[in-house]
């Protein structure tokens, strides 16, 4: 019999297949007669990246797949590879050759010699080097990195990093806490742990990425902007939330500046101008929300359609609950101002609620 990895790599994968092969090789060059095993997550990537792990994983077995369908994320990723894996030691990689992997066994050996709960593949600290960031990435790289000061310790030098080593133990005492939002696993993970995390910074040269392209862009800085609030204040409001409120705000805009136009401008009648506002309204806010605050759940095709009716349907009804709420306070002898508000607040959690239970199906 053998026995099971003692390190399981996580690899997160889109559109990563021509580089999956010589990773896998280069994995089993610097690991040598390590127990190790590799667990690709991957996205439903169109290049069919999946079906290329599973073709190397029938003639290895160290190679494995969790397929995600639907669904995005680069820390959600992270966390599903960590917990389908059973092994004592846990390493985070990017699939495109920038992480250095010959760092992996001085990784290892530091987290089995030293009272260690995490070692950090660090491009800032002596001997570590980003110079393949552009100098605009390495503005905007140095700029979160002073924001996530907020929520991770001050002498980690490279929270950004996505290239770490941790014990499972240490990962199981934070996997409850994890947001999983957007692209920074490593600082989600230093800001969950009921206990500071004992950490050490090894550095590496991250290098150019092998074949295919980034895929951080700027929904990757929302997605920053939400982790840091949801570690700030999730535990008193859902950041997606939050964001549903502001792309609210947004679709108040829209709404305000069609009925000017259809009602002022065109000389509709009242009520069809403020249908047509409403509908048009409704529908920006569904796309933008969409896009950017399920963007890890986002619809498309026939899918999308069918998420448009949902979402006008619910918010249909939560404006009834809302004028319903509103007109009832009023009729108790609540000042307007105060009814009035009353019936946005029932409608929007309303909205929020039933939109992200059946249009997006999130938990
Ligand atoms: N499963 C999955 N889902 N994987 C993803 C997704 C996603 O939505 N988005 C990106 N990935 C995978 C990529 O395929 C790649 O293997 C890895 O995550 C990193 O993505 P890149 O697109 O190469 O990111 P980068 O090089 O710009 O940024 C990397 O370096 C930064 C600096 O260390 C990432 O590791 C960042 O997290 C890191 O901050
Ligand atoms: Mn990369």
């Amino acid at each position: 019999m053998t026995t099971s990895a003692q390190l399981s790599i996580v690899v997160p994968t889109f559109n990563e297949t021509a580089n999956i092969a010589v990773l896998v090789e280069r994995l089993s060059d610097s690991l040598g007669p390590l127990n190790w095993e590799v667990i690709f997550v991957d996205d439903d990537s169109p290049d069919g990246t999946a079906t290329e792990v599973r073709r190397l994983a029938r003639e290895d077995g160290r190679i494995r797949c969790v397929q995600r369908i639907k669904r995005r994320g680069l820390s959600s990723a992270c966390i599903e590879g960590m917990l389908a894996s059973s092994a004592p030691y846990i390493a985070v990689m990017d699939a495109d050759l920038q992480h250095d992997e010959t760092l992996l066994p001085t990784m290892y050996s530091t987290l089995q010699d030293e009272a260690l709960d995490i070692v950090v593949g660090s491009r800032y600290v002596a001997g570590g080097d980003a110079s393949a960031f552009t100098d605009d990435r390495a503005r905007k790289s140095e700029l979160a990195t002073r924001m996530s000061r907020m929520v991770v310790p001050e002498s980690l030098q490279d929270p950004m990093s996505g290239f770490f080593m941790i014990t499972r133990q240490a990962f199981e005492s934070c996997m409850r806490n994890l947001s999983g939002i957007g692209f920074k696993i490593l600082m989600d993970l230093f800001a969950s742990a009921p206990e500071p995390l004992r950490f050490k910074e090894l550095p590496f040269t991250f290098g150019q990425r092998f074949a295919g392209e980034s895929k951080l862009d700027n929904q990757a800085l929302w997605d920053y902007g939400m982790l840091l609030l949801d570690k700030l204040f999730g535990r008193f409001v859902p950041v997606r939330f939050v964001a549903f409120i502001m792309v609210g705000g947004i679709g108040v805009a829209v709404h305000m500046g069609l009925l000017t136009l259809f009602y002022q401008g065109m000389d509709y009648g009242f009520v069809t101008s403020q249908v047509g506002a409403t509908l048009v309204a409704m529908t920006v806010n569904y796309v933008i929300n969409n896009v950017i605050t399920y963007r890890d759940l986002q619809l498309k095709g026939v899918d999308w359609l069918k998420g448009w009716f949902s979402f006008v349907l619910a918010c249909s009804i939560g404006a009834l609950a809302n004028v319903g709420v509103a007109g009832y306070l009023f009729s108790q002898q609540t000042a307007w101002l105060l009814a009035g508000f009353a019936g946005i607040v029932v409608g929007a959690v309303w909205n929020y609620a039933i939109t992200q239970l059946y249009t997006w199906h999130a938990q």
